[in-house]
């Protein structure tokens, strides 16, 4: 594993348009369960399909806004990791890192990653039925109804997530292939790699020639087409890849040849 480290970190070194693409697994050391395992208990006697798509939340308004309430109150008692935080620190290293990632757990943009695309939305905001977005829980903190409604127009609030089925916000999905498809290099962390467009990213990478690097305890969808698989979880072999990196330079360690004197 040390030296698969040192090859990734070499990789990064060299990089200059790094894109790291993340899903669940990024957030599991932080404490967060995956969607499927957070329906546990009382949520566990529903299929996914009543909580998580808009069908569902106009059967039962209120059956869906608890059950983000549940999920948003877990995601708002955690930190970051040291997964989340080796990701930021890249940028210490790198000129440019874009993170692309499926979570809506803000926890990037938390240890401080500076561009992040939310393929997925982020669970500080809300929007209504009737179209307006940008809601956060201060401007219905005065409401005692669930669902509370739209403060412009009455209509339904419900959480500005993805649900299953539904259209994935276009400037994100765009911008997120336009980076894969012109980075040189891609680290892939945290995903199986199912859901599609977002498990499309790592293919659009390795098409254009970048190194696809990816950190996973588990074999994914993705592995097939990684030219590094480090096995293990994030918390623990992140920090270990900046670290390396921090101590490389080009020329040395990774067998590039050194710039010229
Ligand atoms: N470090 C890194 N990866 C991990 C860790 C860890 N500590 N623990 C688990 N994993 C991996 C699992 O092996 C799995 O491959 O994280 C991945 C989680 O897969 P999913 O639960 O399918 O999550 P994700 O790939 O993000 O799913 C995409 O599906 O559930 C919907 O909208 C939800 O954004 C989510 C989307």
């Amino acid at each position: 594993m040390e030296q698969l480290i040192r090859r990734a970190a070499g990789i990064l070194a060299r990089s200059q348009r790094l894109v790291v693409f993340t899903g669940a697994g990024v957030s599991k050391e932080s404490g967060i369960p995956t969607f499927r395992e957070a329906q546990e208990g009382l949520w566990a006697r529903y299929d996914p399909g009543e909580l998580a798509t808009m069908e569902g939340f106009r059967r039962n308004p209120r059956r869906v806004w608890e059950w983000y309430a549940y999920r948003f109150g877990r995601i708002e008692q955690v930190t970051p990791n040291p997964g989340h935080r080796a990701i930021a620190a890249l940028e210490r290293y790198l000129p440019r890192v874009v993170v692309i990632t499926q979570n809506i757990d803000d926890l990037h943009r938390a240890a401080g990653s500076s561009d992040v695309i939310e393929l997925h939305g982020n669970w500080r905001y809300y929007k209504c039925l009737g179209g307006h977005t940008g809601f956060t829980r201060a401007d219905f903190a005065d409401q005692t109804d669930v669902p509370p409604r739209c403060p412009r127009c009455g209509a339904l609030l419900r959480p500005d997530v993805v649900w299953f089925g539904e259209m994935l916000p276009a400037e994100a999905i765009e911008r997120a292939f336009a980076e894969s498809s012109t980075c040189d290099a891609m680290l892939v962390v945290g995903t199986s790699g199912l859901v599609q467009p977002a498990a499309s990213l790592p293919l659009y990478a390795h098409r254009a020639g970048s190194p696809v690097i990816e950190v996973n305890p588990n074999p994914s969808d993705i592995t097939p087409l990684a030219d590094i698989f480090l096995q293990g979880p994030a918390g623990q072999v992140l920090p270990k890849v900046v670290d390396t990196l921090a101590t490389i330079t080009p020329g040395q360690e990774t067998g590039f040849p050194a710039a010229c004197g």
